[in-house]
């Protein structure tokens, strides 16, 4: 196999409304992120992952595209990209921009189009409009949930003032899905691809690429409300087996359409230059069908998510490792670990927060670095910042509203990043932010966590040099396991590297020939003898 740089590469996630802000208004911009960029290269990444700066009407942080080929006035210009994009060019960075064709926004001019249009006419065939059930076309056509909650249609009140049509949103309604059945659609979008390439990105990140071809309409769920619930990560009350039946057929999920879109998708990019990638944000179950979207003439790489609700136990870890790496030793597309994005909770949090969140965070997170493959890292990862409290009155996940607050939504872990000084918004925004940071974020700010030589800032930097100057890191060979008690983690990649974690609440005592490379937290050793605090990993070479 011919090797190219997203084949291990490190790509940095940046949220750019919450990255930083440039002209004080609140929300970070793309201006903001040029002038930090440096702080990017520092940790030795080599690519940043936009998440969209397109023209939104931002009910969902973006993600509802009113233009994918124009930039929000919020983020800036397209001037303000290519500056950025030339940034990124010096200091060695790719840039990878996400595409969202699953829906556009309702602002966007084909649907208020569609909106003005008769049913059946060729604005309306850009989305999924449906006449309802029902004697009058009161019922919706089905009775699939929105993955935010609710009901997945709405009806829309037509030219005449009467009630109408239907469409169907996946997501919130200010998101109408697009009709990929219709050749017009595609044409858009390869367009858009096009554009972004001609500026210069390296990639694309797809997001839901599992979701643009749907099953026969007219056809009820048997459960639909019990579907939604099987696709959230954070229900854990529902029985194993009925959620993989749930999971294993749904009707607007991994349909085997999706693939002739990637084909296609697939051979545009390679007409251009460069080792360019597009990366699938698709969650298919059983996770072995991932692997249908990376065959060799569809996408370059699909995200893993097995990480985002991997315990801190060593058998688990081991477990999920060789079922990655047994499901894709029959395709040359590399894995991907991901410990935490900008939709699931921060990993620090996640793993139980304080103290011990962090350390078993900090572990985890030089098991990962250490794996075959490409790493994402989510901004405000590399501080060890946990989610952050928002008041109700500062939400703005569509999620809290169309659950009525049941669900908190994601509001937590888009909170902006600490930078430098004494009070909030740390350097974020001269003054204000969309969303407020915590006071105690004072001493995980960029500029504290420089000067600590044990900071978590410092341990990732040091890690990702480590893991592009070891010969045995980077490069996708695989791990080989060795002996190790229950716990405890213990895998070699030739030639000599060697590492141990510790999963358990006691210390782990062993003794090694090597040198010691790096540690999550500060370990003891006295001649050959190591002693492992809990919840620690060590790297370790010949
Ligand atoms: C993806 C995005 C998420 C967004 C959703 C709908 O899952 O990552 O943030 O809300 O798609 O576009």
């Amino acid at each position: 196999m011919t090797s190219t740089w997203w084949h291990d590469a490190v790509v940095y996630q940046i949220y750019p409304r919450s990255f930083s802000d440039s002209n004080n208004d609140g929300e970070g911009d793309l201006i903001g992120i040029r002038n930090r960029l440096a702080h990017v290269a520092s940790l030795g990444v080599d690519a940043i992952w936009l998440s969209p700066f397109y023209q939104s009407p931002n009910r969902d942080g973006g993600y509802d595209v009113s233009d994918p080929r124009a930039i929000d006035p919020r983020f800036g210009t397209l001037l303000d990209f290519q500056q950025l994009m030339q940034r990124a060019n010096e200091l060695g960075l790719k840039v990878i921009v996400d595409l969202v064709p699953n829906h556009f926004s309702d602002q966007h001019d084909w649907f208020k189009a569609a909106l003005a249009s008769p049913p059946n006419s060729p604005a309306r065939n850009r989305f999924h409009f449906y006449d309802g059930k029902g004697v009058h076309g009161e019922l919706p056509p089905n009775n699939w949930e929105s993955v935010f909650g609710g009901p997945s249609w709405t009806r829309i009140t037509e030219s005449d003032g009467k009630p109408g049509q239907w469409y169907l949103h996946l997501f919130d309604s200010s998101q109408p899905d697009l009709n990929w059945n219709n050749p017009e659609v595609n044409e858009d979008f390869e367009k858009t691809i096009k554009f972004w390439l001609d500026q210069g990105v390296a990639g694309f990140r797809i997001d839901v690429a599992h979701g643009l071809a749907k099953d026969e309409i007219y056809q009820d769920h048997p459960d639909p409300v019990g579907l939604t619930a099987a696709l959230r990560l954070d229900v854990t009350d529902i029985d194993p087996e009925y959620r993989k039946q749930l999971l294993s057929d749904i009707p607007f999920f991994d349909r085997d359409g999706v693939h002739k879109i990637y084909r296609g998708w697939r051979n545009l990019i390679d007409t251009y230059p460069g080792d360019r990638f597009f990366v699938a944000e698709a969650w298919v179950y059983p996770t072995s069908r991932a692997v249908r979207y990376v065959r060799p003439d569809e996408l370059h790489q699909i995200f893993n998510f097995d990480f985002l609700t991997i315990q801190w136990n060593a058998e688990e870890i081991r477990a999920a490792v060789d079922k990655i790496t047994s499901e894709f030793k029959n395709v040359t597309a590399p894995p991907t670990w991901v410990l935490d994005n900008h939709d699931s909770p921060r990993v620090v949090t996640r793993l139980g927060g304080g103290a011990i969140g962090l350390a078993k965070a900090r572990a985890l997170a030089m098991v990962t670095q250490a794996l075959p493959g490409n790493l994402y890292i989510y901004q405000g990862e590399e501080l060890g910042l946990e989610d952050a409290p928002v008041l109700p009155e500062h939400r703005q996940d569509p999620i809290f509203f169309r659950t009525n607050g049941v669900q908190l939504g994601r509001d937590g872990v888009r909170v902006p990043i600490p930078w430098e000084g004494d009070a909030p918004p740390f350097g974020f925004a001269e003054f204000n932010s969309w969303l407020p940071l915590p006071a105690h974020w004072r001493e995980l700010s960029v500029a504290a966590q420089q000067q600590d030589s044990q900071s978590t800032l410092n341990l990732y930097r040091k890690l990702l040099k480590i893991r592009k100057s070891h010969p045995a890191l980077g490069g996708l060979a695989g791990v080989s396991w060795q002996d190790a008690p229950t716990g405890i983690l213990r895998f070699r990649r030739e030639p000599g590297f060697e590492l141990v974690a510790n999963t358990t609440d006691a210390e782990f005592k062993f003794t090694t020939a090597k040198t010691l490379l790096a540690a999550s937290m500060p370990i003891q050793t006295t001649g050959s003898d190591v002693t492992l605090p809990p919840h620690t990993t060590i790297w370790l070479s010949e």
